[in-house]
């Protein structure tokens, strides 16, 4: 029997309340470094300001044409907003594929692809000849200069096209447009997902200040006080921060935390080093780091007689919808084997038990990590208002999220025990980031009327 062997190998992969007590409040110092003018510069968690000061109030109004890339999807959509008694938002969209050579070719061919498919929607929409306003939801780290320009600081996930970073993406996207020579657009605002997902739950529910994204990456953002933002003048109101929180730890502080597994997923990334608690919380990087457990496993003797195959050694197997699959209480063993079947892989009865287990390990450490670094957020929040208690919702969204069967529940629990003085209701975004990209987009046309 291996079992012992496997516990053990398991084991550390749990974290005690101690540990993520550190995490949380290792979290709080990285936040405070990005906040501040003398630290902001060698920060790992970035802070960046996304020049959104307030959530939406209603008014917002008009039609407006969104991008959405960055997560499991490209879409494009069309987002009719309706002020007044009878608040309406409608939506139309579609989602386009971006090919891997795309996704990791030059700069021109991603953005004359991103514009190929807004050509598409304006046809298939029947309205090529409208120059629409445009919010770009971009979820990558952008510093932000105003509403419409970011200059991408690092592609993180899975791009890594040429000629982008360094760059300021709304200009790399209408210099797009024009090559095209087709139709003209008015690039109003470029938008984090996190920040989409903020904006599309708090225009339902005006508790909520924090946006939250655990899908194919992690990330958060939320309303800071402007006096605490040192890098950008103003001490008035609040502003919403993009935190940038897959890059806590890239300066080592997680590193006492990370197993030699975390360290092969790293190693084998596209950008290792970078992104260190994104590679222990989200959905694009559990999987690959379930791979290499299974496949120390199998060297070692416990699992598929010892036999790696070609399927084990294949990148990216293990996606968010399958992992989520296996560990579904629903399930029978039988339908687990059946899943790792699907995947190519040959299970005993034995080997779907201990997969099973390896999965939930994985998942469980993520859940609690994200859960301490929402803990660290939440009472940064309370103690910036001077209150004891805080009542404060956080607008949710990703794949890893909706699709995951214990991966919020988890979640929730661990920011309930991290941080007893706040009570967190969690709200899942129905629409995605596309929507709170034109609420934003409603707002920067308001404004700019207002200045002219
Ligand atoms: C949605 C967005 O809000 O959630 C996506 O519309 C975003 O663009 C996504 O990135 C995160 O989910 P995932 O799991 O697709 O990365
Ligand atoms: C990555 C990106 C970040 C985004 C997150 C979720 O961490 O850098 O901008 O919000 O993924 O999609």
């Amino acid at each position: 029997e291996h079992s012992r062997e496997i516990t053990q190998t398991l084991s550390e992969f749990l974290l005690s309340t101690e540990q993520l007590l550190e995490v949380k409040k290792r979290m709080r110092i990285e936040i405070q470094n990005g906040l501040s003018k003398s630290t902001q510069d060698s920060a790992t968690v970035k802070m960046l300001p996304t020049f959104v000061n307030s959530t939406p109030d209603g008014s917002e109004h008009g039609d407006f044409l969104a991008l959405d890339l960055g997560g499991t999807n490209f879409r494009v959509l069309l987002v009719k907003i309706r002020s007044g008694k009878r608040r309406t938002v409608e939506m139309h969209n579609k989602i386009y594929a971006i090919p891997l050579e795309v996704m990791q070719g030059t700069g021109e061919e991603l953005f004359d692809h991103i514009v190929q498919c807004i050509s598409d929607f304006l046809d298939y929409m029947g309205m090529k000849n409208t120059r629409l306003p445009l919010g770009f939801t971009f979820s990558f780290p952008c510093r932000q200069t105003s509403l419409d320009a970011g200059i991408l600081v690092t592609w993180t996930k899975g791009f890594k096209a040429t000629d982008c970073e360094g760059e300021n993406v709304v200009g790399l996207l209408r210099d797009a447009i024009k090559r095209r020579e087709e139709f003209e657009l008015d690039v109003v605002a470029i938008v984090n997902d996190t920040v989409g997902t903020l904006m599309t739950c708090a225009y339902e529910e005006p508790t909520c200040e924090i946006g939250l994204i655990a899908g194919t990456g992690s990330n958060a953002c939320y309303m800071e006080e402007m006096r605490n933002i040192e890098t950008i003048d103003g001490d008035e109101g609040r502003m919403c921060v993009n935190m940038e929180w897959g890059a806590f730890g890239d300066n080592g502080c997680l590193d006492d935390m990370r197993t030699e597994y975390d360290r092969a997923v790293d190693d084998l990334s596209l950008n290792s080093g970078k992104q260190r608690y994104e590679k222990m919380c989200s959905g694009m990087y559990l999987g690959e780091i379930v791979r290499n457990i299974l496949i120390d496993m199998t060297k070692r003797g416990f699992l598929f007689r010892g036999q790696i195959s070609e399927t084990l050694k294949t990148r990216g197997i293990f996606e968010t919808k399958f992992l989520s699959q296996i560990e579904s209480d629903r399930l029978a063993l039988l339908q687990v084997r059946s899943i790792l079947q699907h995947l190519g892989l040959d299970s005993s009865c034995d080997d779907s038990i201990i997969v099973k287990r390896v999965c939930g390990a994985v998942s469980h450490r993520a859940a609690q990590l994200c859960g301490a670094g929402m803990a660290a957020v939440v009472d940064k929040i309370r103690e910036n208002r001077g209150l004891d208690h805080l009542d404060i919702t956080v607008g949710v969204d990703g794949t890893l999220y909706k699709l995951h069967p214990h991966f919020s529940g988890v979640m929730h629990q661990t920011v309930k025990e991290l941080a007893p003085q706040c009570n967190v209701n969690f709200l899942l975004s129905e629409d995605g980031s596309g929507k709170g990209a034109a609420l934003i987009t409603a707002v920067g046309c308001r404004i700019r009327q207002e200045l002219s």
